[in-house]
């Protein structure tokens, strides 16, 4: 058994392992394993493989992918995105039937090695608060708590109540480029600086990047609330066919905004969504943008998870 980089032609591999070991986020987002296996397949075509390996030769990676290797069978799964400051871990499966005997620390290992090549200092990753088994191995590897967040999902259709109408006093609009860096700014403001060090926010992260959108074959728009002539307040929304939930960005709204102004940006972007026929969508509120929790109670949503962020710092 090796733990070893993804190959072309394995993406039938991973999906089996994920259909067997499925994550209990899946029946909330609507996921379906074999989606897993049609975005990797995606990422397999020889444009995208150009753009990654470019990337990785200057020092920029987009991700990697990790998995375990018995017998020409793929038992583990680990993707390893990377920030500007860190790497991001996700999709931590190892099958059932090999567990306990340190196939994911020997992942872990691969993401640290990683990273200190690609010099990131950080490794990052969230888990549910109820996953006790990977809290241990996440605690045990040296990884520490960096923050909570909460994802919360409001269904549509019969049933459910209507989104209230706008009050007609915000100035709504499309996001454009140029407002990412005070967006970045104001929601840097409100982190604590131990989580500014590890997760900022930059100016591009307001976009999508267009590979992503190609993968993930996406309809998305994206919204600002304007006050003082500027940004205020940001949200996405992305519907994609690979997922029966549609997804809003983690609300960023600047302190103390007015929670008329939250309401409706919010009812803009959920009206978007209403109309791409979604049955539900899924948001994660960050610790640090708590104030747009009671808005998001009163629009209909319910919280579904605890999430813990946490991080490894590596030696140098
Ligand atoms: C969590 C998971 C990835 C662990 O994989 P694994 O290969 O069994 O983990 P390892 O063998 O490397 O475990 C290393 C240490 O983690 C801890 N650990 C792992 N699984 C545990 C469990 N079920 N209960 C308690 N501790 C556990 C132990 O300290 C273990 O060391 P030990 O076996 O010497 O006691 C695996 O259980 C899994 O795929 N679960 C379902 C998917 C999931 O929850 N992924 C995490 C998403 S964030």
């Amino acid at each position: 058994m090796s733990v070893r980089g993804y190959r072309t032609g394995e993406s039938v591999g991973v999906a089996d392992l994920w259909r067997r070991n499925p994550s209990r986020e899946f029946p909330l987002l609507g996921l379906n394993p074999d989606v897993v296996g049609e975005i990797l397949r995606k990422t397999e075509r020889p444009g995208i493989q150009f753009i990654l390996r470019l990337a990785r030769l200057f020092g920029r990676p987009l991700f990697a992918m990790f998995v375990v290797d018995l017998d020409g069978r793929v038992m583990g799964t680990t993707l390893l995105n990377f920030t500007r400051e860190a790497g991001y871990v996700s999709g931590v499966v190892v099958d059932s039937t090999v567990r306990r005997r340190g196939l994911a620390q020997a992942m872990l290992r691969a993401c640290d090695e990683t990273c200190r090549r690609y010099r990131r200092r950080y490794v990052v990753l969230d888990v549910l608060s109820n996953n006790d088994a990977a809290l241990r191995l996440y605690d045990r590897w040296g990884y520490r708590p960096l923050r909570d967040q909460h994802w919360m999902y409001r269904a549509f259709g019969r049933g459910t109540a209507p989104l209230p109408p706008l009050t007609g006093t915000t100035r709504v609009r499309p996001f454009r480029r140029r407002d990412g860096s005070a967006l970045a700014e104001a929601d840097n403001a409100l982190m604590p600086p131990e989580v500014r060090a590890v997760v900022p926010r930059h100016p591009g992260d307001f976009r999508m990047p267009a590979i992503a959108r190609g993968i993930l074959e996406s309809d998305t728009e994206a919204w600002v609330a304007e006050a003082d002539g500027g940004p205020v307040g940001f949200l996405r929304a992305t519907r994609s066919h690979l997922m029966d939930a549609a997804n809003l960005t983690s609300p960023v709204f600047r302190r103390g905004v007015a929670a008329s102004v939250m309401q409706d940006l919010l009812v803009t972007a959920l009206r978007w969504v209403e109309a791409q026929n979604a049955p539900r969508v899924v948001t994660e509120v960050l610790a640090h943008q708590v104030q747009a929790r009671p808005v998001l109670d009163s629009l209909g949503f319910v919280e579904q998870f605890g999430v813990h962020t946490l991080v490894h710092r590596l030696a140098a």
